[in-house]
């Protein structure tokens, strides 16, 4: 039997990329992946739904992809993830998608697909569901960093996050079905692994917490560096930050959402941790690894924010001066507990500016970060070819930024030295080094 195409477009976090991955693999007996969504007999978006920009992209996107049911009667849509999950009924009455499956119901996508009704739906949430026994298929991968699902789901709830309601509780894989995953993925050629959760510092399964795990993997081969997303900052423990230093595979990079600098606002977001407690978290990681990098995210005009709560992000930023954050407006999301009790008060000009303010610093202390690194001498994995010419390749050091250099002899997957000569607030540019 032939068959079907499948595209799938992707929006959102890197759990997301990794889910695709794993979907593509639930329906291979049925489909291959194809990259053109004008060829495709099934065409699954992978959505998010953490802000309204995000699910407004979506929706813009699928009545794009509907206009191509014109040329092809067979075609199927399919909305999976979050937004599956969040708003269902909203995605039915489109009368626009035949598909809607949220992130725990994946394995039910081939069955879904041969019924014969309209429109066919599973949002089902799992308490268990962690797809420890699918082999994800690298459909669009460069063949040498690879993303592993370590846990799914979220028990936090920070008052503005709708994360726990569209990927429901938290739950962690089996330990040895992720480091066969991370043999396997070595043995394939690739060389780096990035662990991925919600919060991974609370991974939890058979006795074994993250930070043996993150052991584990490493000793798997020196040659395969580890890396891992996201840390929740009231879970970092020094356990893992002692382990991190010990493993030189491991990355010397830490993702830390902050999220706001002042307190009242941590404690309305129910972040569980003060300012003070974030700064004890900075200095630990600074004690046991100088040179790890440290990145961040941050909500801006969160709820009732005032002018001197915003001015408190900006200190904390100046005071860690982190080398790279990602930066977002507070977008209230429906059936939160922000949303349930408080009121989204701060004008979208004042967000707007606060949001440049914290950007523009940011920029600057990326700059400044980068600017340390020039005359240095660092390994970097190379990757592939730089969107800067064919001559050149891209890579990325321990920290996690980006190197550009030209490529000799150098092929993909392979560990160079690079002494750095220049660079912006983006990336470094550098030469490579005889060993
Ligand atoms: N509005 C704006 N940003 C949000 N994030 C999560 N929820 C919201 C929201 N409602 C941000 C947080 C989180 C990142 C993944 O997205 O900073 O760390
Ligand atoms: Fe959302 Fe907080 Fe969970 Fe992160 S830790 S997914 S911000 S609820």
């Amino acid at each position: 039997m032939n068959k079907g195409k499948l595209y799938i477009e992707t929006y959102g976090c890197q759990m997301n990329f990794s889910d695709s991955e794993i979907v593509a693999s639930v329906l291979s007996d049925d489909y291959d992946v194809i990259d053109k969504a004008t060829e495709a007999d099934l065409i699954l978006i992978n959505t998010c739904s953490i802000r309204e920009h995000a699910e407004q992209r979506v929706l813009n996107r699928l009545s794009e992809l509907n206009a191509l049911r014109k040329n092809n009667s067979r075609l199927q849509i399919g909305i999976i993830g979050c937004m599956a999950e969040r708003i269902k009924e909203e995605l039915f009455k489109t009368g626009s998608v035949d598909l809607v499956v949220g992130p725990d119901a994946y394995r039910s996508l081939p069955t879904l697909l041969k019924k014969e009704s309209r429109v066919n739906i599973n949002v089902l949430l799992s308490e268990t569901e962690t797809y420890d026994d699918i082999h994800p298929i690298r459909y669009d991968t460069n063949g040498i960093s690879a993303f592993i699902s370590i846990m799914r789901g979220c028990n936090n709830y920070c008052s503005y996050c709708v994360v726990p309601y569209t990927r429901g509780r938290e739950r962690s894989r089996n330990p040895q079905t992720i480091i066969n995953e991370a043999l396997s993925l070595f043995e394939k050629g690739y060389r780096e692994v990035t662990l991925l959760g919600q919060n991974v510092n609370s991974y939890c399964c058979d006795g074994v917490n993250f930070a043996r795990l993150m052991k584990s993997v490493a000793e798997i081969n020196p040659l395969l560096r580890i890396r891992f997303a996201t840390s929740h900052p009231k879970d970092l423990s020094d356990e893992l930050l002692e382990v991190m230093s010990s493993c030189s595979n491991i990355c010397k990079s830490i993702h830390l959402p902050a999220q706001s600098g002042n307190d009242r606002v941590l404690k309305a977001m129910n972040r569980k941790y003060t300012r003070r407690w974030y700064l004890d978290r900075i200095a630990s990681i600074r004690k046991y690894m100088p040179e790890c990098s440290i990145s961040t995210d941050f909500i801006t005009g969160y709820c009732d924010e005032t002018e001197e709560e915003h001015q408190d992000t900006l200190t904390l930023m100046q005071t860690v001066s982190f080398d790279y954050a990602y930066m977002f407006k507070y977008s209230e999301r429906e059936g939160t507990r922000s949303a349930n009790t408080k009121a989204d008060t701060v004008p979208e000009e004042v967000k707007a500016r606060r949001l440049t303010e914290i950007i523009t610093l940011q920029q600057e202390l990326s700059g400044k970060s980068n600017l340390k690194d020039v005359g240095k001498t660092m390994e970097v994995l190379a990757e592939g070819t730089s969107k800067r010419s064919e001559e050149h390749f891209f890579g990325r050091n321990s920290q996690n930024k980006v190197v550009v250099f030209p490529r000799g002899s150098c092929s993909k997957g392979e560990y160079v030295s690079v002494r750095i000569t220049s660079c912006t607030s983006a990336t470094l540019t550098g030469n490579l080094i005889d060993n």
